[in-house]
C-alpha cells in the first residue's frame, strides 16, 4: 500500500514512522510513506504558502492554490484518482472499523493542514473523507496522519509477524484487550494470575473474557453497552 502524504512538515512523517513493525515494513515493501512538501508548490520568492483569513481572526490560512498544485502533481501519477483524507477535528473519529476500510485502498493521500487550517476551495475540490483522531486539537495534522498511518499499516498483510497478532486485541468485538504478564512469576511479591499458569486453554479463554468485559465495562461504558446489545 502506498500512502502520499501532503504537508509543510515531511521530516516529522518519515522520521515518525521509520522505526519498529512499522519501518521494518517499509524495508520489506509491504508499505511506502512518500512525502510531498506542499512548500515546494508556492510561486513567490519567500515561499509562502499561508495568509491572512478573509473577516479576520487569529492565525493564518494555508492557501487553495500551492495544495491543489501539489495535489495535482501528484495525482497525475497515480493511475486513478486516490481518496484524500484530510486531518482535521471536524471529521469522522478515526476507528478501527475506518482502518480496516482504509486499509484496502492501493494508494491512500492525507492530507495535513497546519496553522488554522486549508482554504476550503482546495478541501471541496480535492478531500473525500474528513477524519479526526478524537475530540482535542493538534497544531497540524501530521501527528494525526502518523497515527492514522500506523493503524491502518498493522492492518496490511505481513506487517505483523507471528506473536504480533493483530486479531485477539482490543476493540474487536467492541471490547478492551484483557491484562498481559510475561516473566517473571513473581514481581515485588506479585503474582502472575495461577489460571494463566494452568495449561488450561479453556479456562485461560474463559478468564480473559471476563477480564475484557469488566475492564470495558469500567473504562469503555459506551463500548460495553454496545457489547451487550450485540449479544442480545
Ligand atoms: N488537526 C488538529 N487537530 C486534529 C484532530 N483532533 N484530528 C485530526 N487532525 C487534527
Amino acid at each position: 500500500m502506498n500512502f502520499h502524504v501532503l504537508t509543510l512538515f515531511p521530516d516529522m512523517i518519515v522520521n515518525g514512522l521509520n522505526h519498529s513493525i512499522i519501518g521494518r515494513a517499509i524495508d520489506n515493501k509491504i508499505l511506502q510513506i512518500n512525502t510531498i512538501n506542499i512548500r515546494d508548490y508556492a510561486d513567490n520568492k519567500h515561499m509562502k504558502v499561508d495568509d491572512y483569513p478573509y473577516g479576520g481572526g487569529a492565525g493564518l490560512v494555508m492557501q487553495a492554490r500551492p495544495v491543489c498544485a501539489a495535489y495535482d502533481d501528484l495525482v497525475s501519477t497515480l493511475q486513478k484518482k486516490p481518496r484524500v483524507v484530510y486531518m482535521t477535528p471536524v471529521g469522522y473519529t478515526f476507528t478501527q472499523e475506518m482502518a480496516q476500510e482504509f486499509a484496502k485502498e492501493e494508494e491512500l493521500v492525507i492530507l495535513c493542514g497546519h496553522y488554522e487550517g486549508i482554504d476550503e476551495r482546495a478541501l471541496e475540490r480535492i478531500v473525500t473523507d474528513y477524519v479526526s483522531i478524537g475530540d482535542y486539537v493538534l497544531t497540524g495534522g501530521e501527528l494525526p496522519a502518523m497515527i492514522m498511518i500506523d493503524v491502518i499499516a498493522r492492518l496490511l498483510p505481513g506487517v505483523l509477524h507471528n506473536g504480533e497478532s493483530a486479531q485477539t486485541e482490543s476493540f474487536e468485538n467492541d471490547l478492551l484487550e484483557y491484562p498481559q504478564y510475561t516473566r517473571p512469576e513473581v514481581f515485588e511479591g506479585v503474582s502472575v494470575p495461577k489460571v494463566l499458569l494452568s495449561g488450561h486453554h479453556a479456562n485461560v479463554d474463559e478468564w480473559r473474557l471476563k477480564q475484557s468485559i469488566e475492564r470495558t465495562k469500567k473504562y469503555r461504558p459506551d463500548l460495553y453497552n454496545k457489547y451487550m446489545e450485540r449479544r442480545g
